[in-house]
């Protein structure tokens, strides 16, 4: 961030007022501008007090602004790199309201998404040739961000709930490269791609070690609202689940704890409204969020006023927090049933194959594979992933979220035979393809553990196809 100067334009003009005569600007005349009215029709949460089925019409108008959102000339303007006022008013009081943090000098800025946002964040806490922080797995589009800022990664290791403390501690205690790591970026909620979740132990735990070794947080938690009510063991998920209220507290966040304004949590509409949209937010000391608004202002600018207006509207006028809430709930029920089904395929079609541990947020199941016979065969993966194609079933392999590189993916934790991984998602595929997918995922299995045995599948059918390609891209991407 040293390199990076605020707009010489901005810093010669400053804000215009309304008193000025603005010729400054290249800027289009609203009335150039041929959208006059945008309506949208918007579900209620069935889980709201609202009648479920029931509908309700959000608009836009071209010049008329109401009392909570912005007009469409507006939303359609250039704008600063903060975002639309109402579309960060309504998530500062939301942060507010859901995290509480302990610091005065908190705010929030509009992203586009999380991706975007890890990116940044990375930039201001390392210079190229700079380490940072991560889990031993992660999410792919982050160790690109790291890639691509020759920033690299030091994996910490994982258990069932994450990062592990002592071992990040260990890391720091021990390090003797040139700069000291001054970041960690994890994924406390739902990770990707190993789907566990930090408890509030592990978390505080965590937020100790940054103290101890002054490093900065990059909280990266679009999964944050798919919390999921754990289960003692697979026999305890059930069919039914109650869509009106599960009553679930969510686990504090990371901002939550933060005392010293050392977290930067980073938000996304992706998984909670849509991931096209391109929104979400950073919170963070508003020190470092006027580094972002910089940032912002030399690429994105802020994400489509469109976007913003009608999440805007949407969350401010049409549902409102209890809407918002309502909304919430609904969708931690339906990913809760999802979780349940797929637990119980995997068991019926899967036991004795792999091992798991039930996620209680998210969307990911990560299974380690029981290769038998072809443990020790370095190419045992790949023929794993060849049959699998062949027979129609498609799930991430572990090489890809690697924050080791591909060799270390090889090795095992415990100095035996390899370990190799699967995540599979259970938010995409129709519930009704979640047996035939597990019991092709066991052919494929099988024929790979033992050598002897050809692939047996059935060809996928063309519908099959389609989905298995629909999966594959959503694999690749995320
Ligand atoms: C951990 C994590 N971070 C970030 C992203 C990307 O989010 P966004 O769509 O907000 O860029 C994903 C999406 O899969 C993710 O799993």
């Amino acid at each position: 961030m040293r390199g990076q100067l605020k707009s010489a334009f901005k810093s010669v003009m400053g804000n215009p007022t309304l008193a000025m005569i603005n010729m400054a600007g290249g800027v289009p005349h609203p009335s150039t501008f041929p959208i006059m009215q945008l309506r949208a029709t918007i579900k209620s949460p069935s889980s709201s007090s609202a009648p479920s089925n029931r509908e309700s019409t959000l608009e836009l108008e071209k010049s008329c602004r109401s009392k909570s959102a912005e007009s469409l000339d507006e939303l359609l303007q250039y704008g600063d790199g903060c975002g639309i006022d109402s579309y960060c008013a309504f998530l500062r009081r939301y942060t507010q309201r859901v995290h509480c943090p302990r610091y005065a000098d908190w705010g929030v800025i509009a992203s586009c998404g999380n991706t975007d946002a890890i990116g940044k964040a990375v930039s201001l806490f390392c210079e190229p040739g700079d380490s940072i922080l991560v889990d031993r797995w992660t999410f792919p589009g982050a160790l690109s961000s790291l890639a691509s800022a020759k920033v690299q990664p030091i994996p910490v290791p994982m258990d069932s709930e994450g990062m592990i403390p002592e071992a990040l501690d260990n890391i720091c205690h021990m390090w003797s490269g040139s700069a000291p790591p001054r970041a960690i970026y994890l994924v406390p909620t739902g990770q990707n791609p190993t789907g566990t979740t930090m408890s509030l132990a592990r978390r505080k735990a965590i937020y100790t070690v940054a103290q101890k070794h002054n490093l900065a947080i990059i909280e990266d938690d679009p999964y944050y609202f798919l919390q999921l009510p754990s289960v003692s063991s697979s026999s305890h998920l059930h069919r039914e689940v109650e869509l009106s209220d599960q009553g679930q507290d969510l686990i504090p966040s990371l901002l939550s704890l933060d005392t010293d304004g050392r977290v930067i949590r980073l938000d996304s509409f992706s998984k909670i409204l849509a991931p096209n949209l391109r929104c979400g937010w950073i919170t963070a000391p508003t020190y470092i969020l006027d580094k972002i608004q910089i940032l912002n202002e030399s690429t994105i600018l802020q994400p489509s006023g469109l976007s913003q207006g009608l999440i805007s509207k949407l969350l401010n006028d049409t549902w409102g927090f209890d809407g918002w809430e309502a909304h919430l709930r609904e969708l931690r029920a339906l990913y809760t049933l999802r979780r349940n089904l797929f637990i119980q395929a995997v068991d019926r079609h899967l036991a004795g194959l792999v091992e798991y541990t039930v996620p209680t947020a998210g969307m990911f199941l990560w299974m380690k594979i029981n290769l038998g016979n072809a443990a020790a065969d370095p190419t045992a993966m790949s023929r794993l992933l060849g049959n699998m194609k062949k027979c129609g079933v498609m799930m991430a392999p572990d090489m890809p979220f690697s924050s080791s590189g591909p060799s270390a993916t090889m090795e095992s934790a415990t100095g035996g035979m390899p370990e190799r991984y699967l995540r599979a998602a259970f938010a995409l595929v129709d519930i009704d393809m979640f047996e035939l997918g597990l019991k092709r995922l066991a052919q494929a299995i099988a024929s790979v553990s033992d050598a002897h045995s050809a692939t047996t599948c059935s060809p996928a059918t063309s519908l099959d196809a389609v989905r298995s390609d629909i999966t594959h891209l959503d694999v690749n991407s995320q």
